[in-house]
């Protein structure tokens, strides 16, 4: 049975630890120009059902670099998009590639495709979990602030597939997350339940960001959910991170976005333009902290 990444839950603590250091040391290397083509002609299957921009440059680049190769396949062009069943797909795509990441609108297709697969299977996103991100989230925080562990992160928005994955790194990295959304938005009760102590539901935004380190937040309409933007738009109106907001969490806060943001919606561009936000380092880092997710799915030969 290969090893799959379909939630932060998959890898112990230890082990997501180990990732990111070596999340770094990959970063250090590629900044020094150091080769680390550890994987010729290793194949990466990409599947995408919804558009991307940053995780498909991040894994295509990082097998580039690794020395292997990359392909992209579209539903539009694909038997897939036809209806072959998800089973035989998996069955068929994993005689060939030796590594596939999928994303995609239901979690239950990721597993059911990771069932029937021969190699290792990566979420790049679904409906529920989105924990490629988190990995880059968490790297980030790190090196600019150290240690994760103890701290508070305020979540601020919907209670979407990165507020899951926000509640499963809680409990991985040992922080406290504080989640404000408007009512109706919560994240999925079950996923709360399990993380216990280390998750406060909220209404108000500025209950939620007072005293924490981190600043997160996220589209309010995410992929699948266009028809409902205006709607959100309404519902979300108090849930902008302003400056005033951010001016209630700690003097040295870090804010954050996966990207890709819409200013004057879930962020003011005064947020996501100023010092505090690390929005680029944190999408940069998608590269890095995959390639360390690569290496350790697909051991060298
Ligand atoms: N943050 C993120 O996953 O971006 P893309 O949708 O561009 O891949
Ligand atoms: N919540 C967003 C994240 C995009 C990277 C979405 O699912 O569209």
């Amino acid at each position: 049975m290969p090893m799959h990444f379909l939630t932060l839950m998959d890898f112990d603590k230890t082990t997501l630890r180990a990732l990111l250091r070596r999340a770094m040391e990959l970063k250090a290397m590629q900044h020094a120009g150091k080769d680390h083509a550890y994987f010729p002609r290793r194949i990466m299957g990409m599947i995408f059902d919804k558009s991307s921009t940053r995780t498909r440059v991040s894994f295509e680049t990082a097998m580039a670099q690794f020395g292997g190769h990359a392909i992209f396949l579209s539903p539009r062009d694909t038997q897939l998009g036809r209806g072959e069943p998800i089973e035989d797909s998996a069955r068929v795509l994993s005689r060939m590639v030796d590594i596939i990441m999928i994303r995609t609108y239901d979690h239950a297709n990721i597993e059911r495709f990771a069932e029937y697969s021969r190699v290792p299977v990566i979420n790049a996103l679904t409906d529920k979990y989105h924990p490629c991100q988190l990995l880059a989230d968490i790297q980030t925080y790190i090196e600019h602030r150290g240690e994760i562990a103890g701290r508070t992160v305020a979540w601020i928005g919907d209670g979407n597939n990165m507020c899951h994955s926000y509640i499963e790194a809680a409990r991985q990295f040992d922080f406290h997350l504080h989640i404000a959304t408007p009512a109706g938005y919560e994240p999925d009760a079950d996923i709360v339940k399990a993380a216990g102590s280390h998750v406060s539901l909220l209404r108000d935004p500025r209950e939620a960001v007072r005293g924490s380190d981190l600043v997160v937040t996220d589209v309010w309409a995410s992929m699948g959910q266009e028809d409902e933007q205006e709607k959100r738009i309404k519902s979300f109106r108090n849930y902008q991170v302003t400056s005033e907001l951010m001016a209630q969490a700690n003097p040295d806060a870090l804010f954050m976005h996966c990207l890709p943001a819409h200013r004057g919606e879930e962020v003011s561009a005064e947020v996501i333009d100023a010092s505090g936000s690390v929005v680029w380092e944190e999408a940069e880092n998608r590269l890095h902290s995959q390639k360390a997710l690569i290496e350790y799915l697909l051991p060298h030969k």
